[in-house]
């Protein structure tokens, strides 16, 4: 079966590609590497011993997408390509608004064009807004607070509709909550560019000592240490979600939505200690003011995708501490 994974040389992206190869999947991806490094293809080779063909376009631009259906049988398409900064979108609506939205309705015109029926697409638990109850179930109402997480909404409203226009299509929304962690190999990993905006990659900063001190957004929420609670989920069991979720899409028709999450909420803390504590390394940390349009806590009710996909997150948060400083050690010189 042919997958078309689009930004699968980033962090989630790359991670299921691994786990397709090693699935014998046949993977194409497409990345125009404006987030992401040519150097993960090597890796992923290097990790599954296959080497997935690899064009380096944007999803947004039609005619390129098209030649890669014209010279690839798709079976199936994996959704990532997008942008993702929550900040970086409130100061730059229209970037995410554009890129966003374009490459997904790009992707879905060439599918209709080539019948490609299978789509797998990245959403976020972004679209539950503040949720006024926990755990958050898939049918919870919707709201969003950023740009960001409104193209996410926007496009799950565009997929119901495309899906009610046309029922040879199988959809799959995956809502991810709080991706973190890295491959064991610690050949894959999450290194944003520039200053990092997520509470992981910014711990581990401290911890190299590339950044001085974290800054703990606030201990005044209402949580048990008065920090953000969050469900951290390994990005390995976040793949392997990917694999049930296409496994699902080639047996059913129509849209159907799944939390992906472990079921089990981190405050901040939590997670500075479990980090110190499994790599016996200090994470000196300051509490400061809250982060404009965070939430006290968003954990996820896990028990649809069990269910309906037999997915179950198995690494905990220990594993998810470790595997990202083993990365961030393996690839200091980078
Ligand atoms: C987690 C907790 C912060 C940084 C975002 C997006 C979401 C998804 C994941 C894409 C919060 C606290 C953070 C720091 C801190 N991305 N924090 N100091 O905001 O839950 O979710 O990333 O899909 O869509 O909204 O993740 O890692 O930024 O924050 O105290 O330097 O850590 O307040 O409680 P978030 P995060």
């Amino acid at each position: 079966m042919n997958v078309l994974v689009t930004g699968g040389l980033g962090f989630i992206g790359s991670h299921t590609c691994v786990e397709l190869l090693n699935a014998n999947y046949d993977v194409v991806i497409i990345d125009n590497l404006s987030n992401s490094s040519i150097d993960v293809l090597e890796k992923l080779e290097k990790i599954t011993s296959k080497r997935p063909k690899f064009y380096e376009i944007d999803a947004c631009n039609k005619e390129q997408v098209e030649k890669v259906f014209k010279e690839n049988k798709i079976d199936a398409v994996i959704h990532f390509a997008g942008y993702k900064a929550v900040g970086e979108s409130v100061s730059e609506p229209l970037k995410y608004y554009r890129n966003n939205l374009d490459s997904t309705l790009t992707l879905l015109e060439v599918m209709k064009e080539y019948s490609c029926h299978n789509f797998v697409f990245s959403s976020s638990a972004t679209v539950y807004g503040s949720p006024k109850e926990l755990p958050i179930k898939e049918d919870f109402p919707l709201s969003t607070t950023n740009p960001y997480g409104t193209t996410k909404l926007m496009i799950e409203r565009i997929l119901a509709d495309v899906s009610k226009a046309d029922n040879d299509l199988s959809i799959i929304v995956l809502r991810y909550f709080n991706p973190i962690g890295a491959h064991k190999s610690g050949l894959l990993g999450e290194n944003p560019k520039g200053i990092p905006n997520n509470l992981m990659p910014y711990i581990v900063r401290v911890a190299t000592k590339e950044l001085e001190i974290l800054s703990v957004f606030g201990n005044d929420y209402n949580t048990k240490d008065g920090t953000g609670v969050r469900d951290y989920i390994h990005v390995v069991d976040l793949a392997k979600g990917h694999l049930k979720a296409l496994e699902k899409s080639t047996n059913f028709k129509g849209i159907e939505y799944y939390n992906l999450g472990t079921g089990t909420g981190y405050s901040v803390l939590d997670l500075v200690k479990t980090f110190e504590k499994v790599n016996n390394i200090k994470v000196p940390y300051k509490i400061v003011d809250r982060r404009p349009g965070d939430i006290d806590a968003c954990y996820a009710d896990p028990t649809k995708a069990y269910k309906e996909l037999g997915f179950k997150a198995e690494l905990d948060i220990e594993d998810m501490c470790r595997d990202s400083y083993n990365f961030i050690i393996k690839n200091k010189s980078n």
